[in-house]
C-alpha cells in the first residue's frame, strides 16, 4: 500500500512532530513523513526532522510582505515535495480561508484543549480559570475559522488540585502525543472519514470508557 506523503508544519520544539515521525517510523504507517516546514529559523522541530532523516525547511514568514505572499511559498514548497496531507503540529501562525481552502480535507491540527472549548491561544490557563474539571486535546480537521474544523478525535484528562498552566500543559502534552498519531492513522488510511462535516472513526474508544472527575469511592 502506498503511503499517504505527509508534510508536517512547526513553529517550535516540535514534540508532537516527534510522536508522528516515531509513529511513521514503521513501514505499517499509512502515513510517510516526507518533509518538515518551520516558520521559525531554529525551531527545535527542525533537528528532530534532519535526525529522522526527513527533509526540514525553513520557510521565515518575516521574509515576506504578506500573509498571502508567505503563504503561497509554504504552498509552493509542499507541492514541491509532493505532499498530500499537512499535519499542523505547533504551527502559530493564522491561516488565511485562501491557504485552508487549497486543502480543505487534507489538513489536519492538534489543539490542546477539548473544542469547541476554549480555542485560540493560553488554554490550560482559560481552562483553569473557568474551574473545568476534565480538559485534554483535540485533533481536527483545518476549516477557514480557527480551531473550529470537523473533530477526529479528542483525549481528556482530569485537572488536578495545585495544577497551574505548566503542570496542565504538560500532562495534556502527553495525551497529545497519543492521540495524534492515531488520528493521523486513521486519517491516512482513510478509515477517518469526512461526512458532511463530521468525522465517522473507524476505531474509536470501547462503549463503556469513562474518565469521572471525581471518580466514584468504593
Ligand atoms: C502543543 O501543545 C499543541 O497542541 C499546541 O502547541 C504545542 C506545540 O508543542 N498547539 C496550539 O496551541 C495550536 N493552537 P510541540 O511543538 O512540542 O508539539
Amino acid at each position: 500500500m502506498a503511503r499517504v506523503r505527509t508534510g508536517v508544519l512547526i513553529s517550535g520544539r516540535g514534540s508532537n512532530l516527534q510522536a508522528l515521525l516515531d509513529a511513521a517510523a514503521s513501514q505499517d504507517f499509512p502515513a510517510e513523513i516526507v518533509c518538515v516546514l518551520s516558520n521559525r529559523p531554529g525551531a527545535g522541530g527542525l533537528a528532530r526532522a534532519e535526525a529522522a532523516g526527513v527533509t526540514a525547511l525553513t520557510v521565515d514568514h518575516k521574509g515576506f510582505e504578506t500573509r498571502e505572499a508567505f503563504e503561497d511559498a509554504l504552498h509552493t514548497e509542499l507541492e514541491h515535495q509532493g505532499v498530500e496531507l499537512v499535519c499542523l503540529a505547533g504551527f502559530m501562525r493564522l491561516l488565511t480561508p485562501g491557504f485552508v481552502n487549497r486543502w480543505t480535507g487534507r489538513m489536519i491540527n492538534i489543539h490542546p484543549s477539548l473544542l469547541p472549548s476554549f480555542k485560540g491561544v493560553d488554554t490550560h490557563q482559560r481552562a483553569l480559570d473557568a474551574g473545568v474539571k476534565l480538559t485534554g486535546a483535540s485533533v481536527h480537521f483545518v476549516s477557514a475559522e480557527m480551531d473550529a474544523g470537523p473533530i477526529i478525535g479528542q483525549a481528556a484528562i482530569p485537572v488536578l488540585p495545585g495544577d497551574n498552566a505548566e503542570a496542565l500543559a504538560a500532562r495534556v502534552l502527553g495525551a497529545e502525543h497519543q492521540l495524534y498519531p492515531e488520528c493521523l492513522r486513521q486519517v491516512a488510511s482513510g478509515e477517518a472519514r469526512l461526512v458532511d462535516g463530521r468525522v465517522t472513526l473507524g476505531h474509536g474508544a470501547a462503549p463503556d470508557a469513562r474518565l469521572v472527575n471525581p471518580p466514584a469511592r468504593n
